[in-house]
């Protein structure tokens, strides 16, 4: 805020550039713009003088006008961008928590699903959306709640955290002439399946940026990071790409598995202390094992025992472990799959749930997701 200022703007905060982390600790709330680290106590306009020549506000008359770009049949659907929920910009510091990308943990766009089955689209597969300015990938998520002829992406994957999710790079150059915004809530997009060979996924202690990669993305976890990949190459094309990303440096800590048709693959990376440092996951799409336990190991670096390494090369856990689903309370880590099954042994409501799980009792951001589900369970009962 105080870049090229000068003065110029009033927004600069400039005065705590140099913030120590123990200022921090104790910082007080104030009154917001103040350029150095004094109180003041008067409210920005509060005396009725604005930041132009005569000291008076100025109003902007403007006209509603139609989008700069209308859908056609090259570009059919409308695409909206904006937040999540757990989300804060491009994820530079939520990005590394692993309970706020628990929720959302790869970009994705939310399509309605007449619009999904249009484009013969189902939930995970991985799609490319191109607008006349330029194409982004992302997994499809088919969403009751979006729009038809709608599509919406998020804003916040970068090229830290995805091969090339950015949304900015699907934004139509045309600029609001009064506020300078770009049209970032409505460019028309079309959106196709990407044919995939093959899917992966890393578990690693490492911070990565992988190359070479048709898609991939990455998310925070206890002890790590889980990279998921995707490639248009056969699987055994992929496996050799994907084990390029271990980072073993002897020969003997690695424990490795390739089946019999050399398409499915798993490898585990041990370190000195006898406990998982990385594993890999390399198969057809749609075959990948589940990964819940392996990705548990990260956090907790237990030695393995015989049976874990076993476990480990098999691609199942060696203990029963239901995969929770995809985690909708972040706050507790309770996934749409125990969700479902509490509704189903008769958690008929909100209240309920949350008796039985703890889910939607803190923040509350999952509650509308929670009712979805049991209104969704209900439904089904009812047919
Ligand atoms: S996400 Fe906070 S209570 Fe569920």
């Amino acid at each position: 805020s105080a870049f090229e200022n000068g003065g110029e703007r009033l927004f600069d905060l400039g005065g705590f550039a140099d913030l120590t982390d123990e200022d921090y600790s104790t910082f007080a709330p104030r009154l917001w713009p103040t350029s150095d680290r004094g109180e003041h106590q008067t409210r920005l306009f509060g005396d009725g003088r604005f930041p132009t020549p005569d000291g008076r506000a100025r109003f902007v008359a403007v006209r509603q006008e139609a989008t700069a770009f209308s859908v056609d049949a090259d570009y059919p659907l409308a695409l909206n961008t904006g937040r999540l929920r757990d989300q804060w910009h491009t994820m530079t510091r939520t990005g590394n928590v692993p309970r706020l990308m628990a929720n959302v943990p790869e970009p994705a766009v939310d399509l309605h699903p007449a619009d999904a089955a249009a484009r013969h689209l189902k939930d995970g597969d991985l799609a490319q959306l191109s607008t006349r300015f330029g194409f982004v990938r992302a997994r499809v998520r088919v969403a009751d709640s979006q729009r038809r002829g709608h599509a919406f992406l998020p804003m916040h994957w970068s090229g830290q955290f995805a091969a090339r999710a950015a949304a900015g790079l699907l934004s139509s150059p045309v600029t609001d002439p009064h506020s300078g915004q770009p049209e970032l809530k409505h460019v028309p997009v079309r959106i196709v399946r990407e044919e995939t060979g093959w899917a992966g996924v890393l578990i690693t202690r490492r911070d990565l940026r992988p190359t070479g990669f048709v898609h991939w993305s990455r998310h925070a976890v206890d002890g790590g990071w889980v990279y998921e990949l995707t490639g248009t190459e056969p699987p055994d094309q992929g496996i050799l790409l994907a084990r390029k990303l271990l980072g073993v440096k002897r020969r003997d800590q690695l424990l490795e598995y390739t089946d019999r048709r050399g398409l499915a693959y798993r490898a585990a990376a041990i370190d000195d202390g006898g406990a998982m440092a990385e594993a890999l996951l390399v198969a057809a799409p749609d075959q990948l094992p589940a990964r819940d336990w392996l990705v548990s190991l990260l956090a907790t670096r237990q030695k393995l025992s015989t049976a874990d390494r076993h476990a480990l090369l098999s691609g199942r856990s060696p203990v029963p472990m239901p995969p929770i689903g995809r985690v909708v309370c972040a706050c507790f880590h309770v996934g749409a799959n125990q969700i479902a099954s509490a509704v189903a042994s008769g958690c008929d409501s909100l209240e309920a749930i949350g008796e039985t799980l703890r889910a939607g009792t803190n923040c509350g951001s999952c509650r509308s997701e929670i009712r979805a589900i049991i209104g969704a369970r209900q439904v089904q009962a009812a047919e």
